[in-house]
C-alpha cells in the first residue's frame, strides 16, 4: 500500500475509535453529532420510548386508585449536581424518613432516588412531553426505583422505575422553585456540586394530585432502558422568567446547556390511561 494513504487511513481509524470511545462514555448530548439520532441502540429500536405527546381526546379514562406521596412533607437535605445533561438532585434515600410513592396502580413501593429538571432555549419549548404537541417551558422528573431493586436491577424490569413528571407553565409567583433559586445560581460551572438543606418536596407537588396520564416508557436519556412507568400529574405547576434564565446558564463541558429535551417517540402500541380528580 501506498505509505501515504496507509497514514492517512490509520489517521482515519484512530479518529473513529476516539470519538465512539467518547460517545460511549459521556460525551451524548441534545445537538449535532452527539444529538438523539446518535444514541445507541435501544433508543431508536425500542418500542416503549419515552417522551410521547399527550393527546388528551385519545387516552383511556380509567379508575385507578390515588396516587400516595409518602414523606414528601418532611424536610430533607439534598445535593444538587450540575452533571452537563441537567441538573439533578440526589440524597433523598438518606433522609430519616425517606420519600416514596405507592398506589395509582403501580406495582408497590417506589423510592425517591432524584429530582432533575427538562428545559429549553425559549419559553414555547422545553418540557420532554408535550400535552395535545405543545411543550411546556419545564418538566420535572421525579425520579423512584422500584423497593428492594438497586440502580442497576431497576433499569432491567419493566416496571423497575417510576418516574412522576410534573409540567411547568410560565408566570405565578415562582415559588415551587424559590428553594433551590439560589442553587441554580451557584451551579452553573460544569459539574459543580453543592449541598441544600431544608427541601420541602411538597412546595414542588401541585395541589391536586389526583389526576394524571399515565403509560409504560423509558428513561429520555441514553440508554433509554424500557423500565419506567411514567405518571405525568395532570395540573401544572409555575416558573418565572428568571428561574427558567437560571437553568439556561449551566454549562454542559464546553457549551451552555440551553436546551435538554428528548424529541417526543411513537407511541406505537400503547394506549395512554387518564384518572381524573373525580373517580
Ligand atoms: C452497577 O453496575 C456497575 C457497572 O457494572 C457497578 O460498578 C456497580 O457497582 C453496580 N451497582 C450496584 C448497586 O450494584
Ligand atoms: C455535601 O455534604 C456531604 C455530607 O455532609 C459532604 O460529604 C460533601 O462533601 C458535601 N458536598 C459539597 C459539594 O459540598
Ligand atoms: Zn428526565
Amino acid at each position: 500500500m501506498h505509505a501515504l494513504l496507509f497514514a492517512f487511513l490509520l489517521g482515519f481509524l484512530k479518529r473513529a475509535d476516539a470519538s465512539s470511545a467518547e460517545r460511549s462514555d459521556h460525551a451524548w448530548g441534545y445537538d449535532g453529532a452527539n444529538g438523539p439520532d446518535s444514541w445507541p441502540a435501544i433508543c431508536h429500536t425500542g418500542r416503549r420510548q419515552s417522551p410521547i405527546d399527550i393527546n388528551p381526546a385519545r387516552v383511556a379514562v380509567v379508575n385507578l386508585p390515588q396516587l400516595n406521596f409518602i414523606n414528601y412533607d418532611r424536610m430533607g437535605n439534598i445535593l444538587l449536581t450540575n452533571n452537563g445533561h441537567t441538573v439533578t438532585t440526589t440524597g433523598y434515600d438518606r433522609w430519616p424518613n425517606p420519600p416514596y410513592i405507592f398506589g395509582g396502580g403501580l406495582d408497590g413501593k417506589y423510592n425517591l432516588v432524584g429530582l432533575h429538571f427538562h428545559w429549553g432555549d425559549y419559553d414555547y419549548q422545553g418540557s420532554e412531553h408535550t400535552f395535545d404537541s405543545l411543550h411546556y417551558p419545564l418538566e420535572a422528573h421525579f425520579v423512584h426505583q422500584k423497593d428492594g431493586l438497586n440502580a442497576n436491577q431497576s433499569l432491567l424490569v419493566s416496571n423497575g422505575m417510576a418516574v412522576v413528571s410534573i409540567f411547568f407553565k410560565m408566570g405565578g409567583d415562582g415559588n415551587a422553585l424559590r428553594q433551590f433559586e439560589e442553587a441554580f445560581r451557584s451551579s452553573d460551572p460544569y459539574e459543580s456540586a453543592l449541598n441544600v438543606s431544608n427541601i420541602l418536596l411538597t412546595e414542588i407537588l401541585p395541589a391536586n394530585t389526583l389526576s394524571f396520564y399515565r403509560y409504560d416508557g423509558s428513561l429520555t436519556t441514553p440508554g433509554c432502558n424500557e423500565a419506567v412507568v411514567w405518571t405525568i400529574l395532570a395540573e401544572p405547576m409555575s416558573v418565572s422568567e428568571q428561574q427558567l434564565n437560571e437553568l439556561r446558564e449551566h454549562f454542559s463541558s464546553s457549551e451552555r446547556l440551553l436546551h435538554n429535551t428528548r424529541p417526543t417517540q411513537p407511541l406505537n402500541e400503547r394506549r395512554v390511561l387518564f384518572r381524573p380528580s373525580m373517580i
